[in-house]
């Protein structure tokens, strides 16, 4: 069966906040993580047949959902999971905030590495817990974790570690040694490991496994809270699907007591979409990630021939979003300047890296829309 990744979808004047930002303006989005692909058929179909049946309680999963995901992990990942680990949440930047609130106290801090995906940052701050960055390197090519800063950073306050597998924005698949050294780090400083692998199915280097952080030994995934999702792989971030793994039956409970009350149910539409994404997309899947490779490929290749002052410092191997070093235009504000010439890109700095460095392309999207991108920024880096 083959899919297609080339017809464009016109998403101006819906509800889509990539489009509207730029409502009424010539700038094409590359900004928030969603991709303009339609979903899978798989989802489409079984959407339309729930709206058919025409009643929208409040949902629980049916245990074909629970199966769907179950076994994505095992055939994946060779991950058992226990149905009863699985905690469902509308969303991972909710785990996130729910994880600050059950395993710090305010004043307790947060570690994490950057430059990161944002409500890293921002979520221990949203209920005074206290965020700690500790930034990566660039070593022989390849983003790599600073040990010596990693232990400096570490306070008896130090409650939590949130780690990002793979990682946004950096498009690095941690790999197995890496993520044990990380884990052994976490069991030694008695620190609760969160994990958010919302990109894990994203993986464009098919050398590269994608190994869950709760895999590595009992005692890690005894202090493990993994975060995943269908949202991104298979397009559906409006649909508010997510789920924690936590094999750990107190910290489960801690976790879910932090939600009470507060943390909204997961919709009736929400399950639907996240069965037939595990189990029926996985054909969809494998397509998507030949035309992503295919538009990394084409990215790459722009920027090496036309485009000298914007550059990939280390591969990207996984999820569909480009870290750009722009530092050689001398720009203070590139995301601006980007934007004014037609394209929006997320600014850098919102990610933690110094102001005028870097931005971050999305490119989950049409080719011809990456070339026109492109194009503009070439027109844009010329009108400097
Ligand atoms: C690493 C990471 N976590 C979480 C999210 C957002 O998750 P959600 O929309 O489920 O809150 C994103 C979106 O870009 C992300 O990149």
């Amino acid at each position: 069966m083959t899919f297609d990744f080339d017809t464009p979808v016109n998403r101006a004047g819906t509800d889509s906040q990539k489009w509207q930002k730029y409502a009424g303006r010539d700038v094409l989005p590359l900004w928030v993580a969603d991709m303009d692909f339609p979903s899978p058929p798989a989802i489409l179909e079984a959407l339309h047949r729930r709206v058919d049946h025409g009643i929208f309680g409040y949902a629980r999963p049916v245990k074909s959902t629970v199966d769907a995901v179950v076994a994505a992990m095992e055939s994946r990942y060779a991950w058992r999971i226990d149905p009863a680990w699985l905690v469902w949440l509308p969303g991972l930047v909710v785990g996130l905030n729910v994880t600050a609130q059950a395993f710090a106290e305010p004043g307790d801090e947060v570690l994490t590495l950057s430059p990161v995906y944002p409500p890293f940052m921002s979520a221990p701050k949203n209920s005074a817990r206290v965020s700690v960055q500790v930034p990566f390197t660039l070593s022989g090519g390849a983003w790599t974790i600073d040990w010596d800063a990693l232990e400096r950073a570490v306070t008896p306050r130090t409650k939590l570690f949130y780690l990002c597998n793979p990682h946004n924005p950096l498009a690095r698949v941690w790999r197995r040694d890496e993520l044990a050294r990380l884990g052994e780090f976490c069991v030694r400083h008695n620190l609760v490991l969160c994990s958010d692998e919302i990109h894990c199915d994203l993986i464009l280097d098919p050398a590269l496994p994608h190994v869950p952080t709760s895999l590595l030994s009992p005692e890690i995934a005894a202090r493990t809270i993994t975060l995943m999702a269908p949202s991104k792989t298979y397009n559906v971030p409006g649909l508010g699907t997510s789920f924690a793994i936590i094999p750990d039956s107190t910290r489960r409970a801690r976790f879910i007591r932090a939600t009470a009350g507060i943390v909204a149910e997961v919709t009736c539409l929400g399950f639907i979409a996240c069965e037939a994404a595990y189990r029926d997309s996985e054909p969809w899947r494998r397509a998507l990630l030949v035309y992503l490779r295919g538009n990394r490929d084409y990215l790459l290749d722009f920027l090496a021939r036309e485009l000298p002052g914007v550059r990939v410092e280390a591969p990207i191997e996984a999820t569909y979003l480009a870290w750009l070093n722009v530092s050689a235009l001398g720009l203070a504000d590139p995301a601006g300047h980007f934007e004014k010439h037609g394209v929006g890109l997320s600014d850098g700095a919102y990610f933690g890296a110094k102001k005028g460095t870097h931005v971050r392309a999305n490119i989950g999207c049409t080719r011809a829309t990456l070339a026109e991108a492109l194009r503009r920024m070439k027109a844009a880096v010329a009108a400097i």
